[in-house]
């Protein structure tokens, strides 16, 4: 027997109800989960410094940019630099040492890929120099470090290098100044963190308390 029209209706719309209820149930019970991924990469990622040889994809690393890309920016002054060659990354390897030692961090040059942050600081004003072009490239490095740990890979966000090797290698112009160098490849360490700060050491509530 046919429905009258306006019951129809009625149960047209109740269905639509019905559906758009599923829809925001299950959008919430995703986003719950993803938050607690977002928790464990957070805490569980650690800096590795000791690499296998297995390769590292094109793919992977492109997953890193990207996550990198999508940090908060302000004018994207950020700059990444893939680098794999081996005589490069020899040379990025090498520390900030006084008095003109020659020492390095051996990680840097043994990672089968280092990402080289650079800030291109052409044209950028005096609040940008000191602040966001800094906060947006770090918040990059970041997203970057956790999706190496999202995908399994160990990674170690480094800055002690010499400054104009690095420039020099990479063809850097001059106002273009290398950040960090986030060393890369699957994990042949734990990686074991070092003592922290106590969360109530460094946290203020209102105002600050020494
Ligand atoms: C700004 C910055 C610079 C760093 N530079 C270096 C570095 O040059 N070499 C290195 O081995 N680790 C470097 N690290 C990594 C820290 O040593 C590491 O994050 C810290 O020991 C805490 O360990 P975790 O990352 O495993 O939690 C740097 C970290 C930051 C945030």
């Amino acid at each position: 027997m046919p429905l009258h029209p306006s019951l129809e209706e009625g149960l047209g719309a109740l269905f639509m109800v019905f559906l758009c209820a599923l829809c925001v149930f299950g959008v919430q019970k995703e986003r719950k989960g993803e938050e607690m991924e977002l928790q464990e990469a957070i805490m569980g990622r650690r800096s590795i410094r000791k690499y296998t040889d297995q390769k590292v994809s094109d793919a992977q690393i492109e997953a890193m940019l990207k996550a990198g890309y999508w940090a908060p920016r302000v004018n994207e002054r950020w700059r990444f630099i893939v680098v794999r060659d081996a005589e490069t990354r020899k040379i990025l390897s090498r520390r900030d040492s006084p008095k003109g030692k020659v020492a390095t961090q051996p990680h840097v040059a043994n990672a089968p890929v280092d990402i080289v942050v650079c800030i291109d600081f052409r044209g950028a004003s005096e609040r940008d120099r000191a602040l966001y072009a800094m906060q947006e490239a770090s918040g990059a490095i970041e997203n970057m470090l956790l999706t190496a740990h999202e995908q399994g890979l160990g990674a170690c966000w480094n800055c002690s290098f010499d400054d104009e090797k690095v420039k020099e290698v990479l063809g850097l112009p001059e106002e273009v100044t290398p950040i960090a160098i986030i060393s890369l490849g699957y994990p042949a360490e734990a990686g074991k963190g070092i003592r922290r700060k106590t969360l109530e050491q460094i946290i203020h509530w209102e105002r600050f308390k020494d």
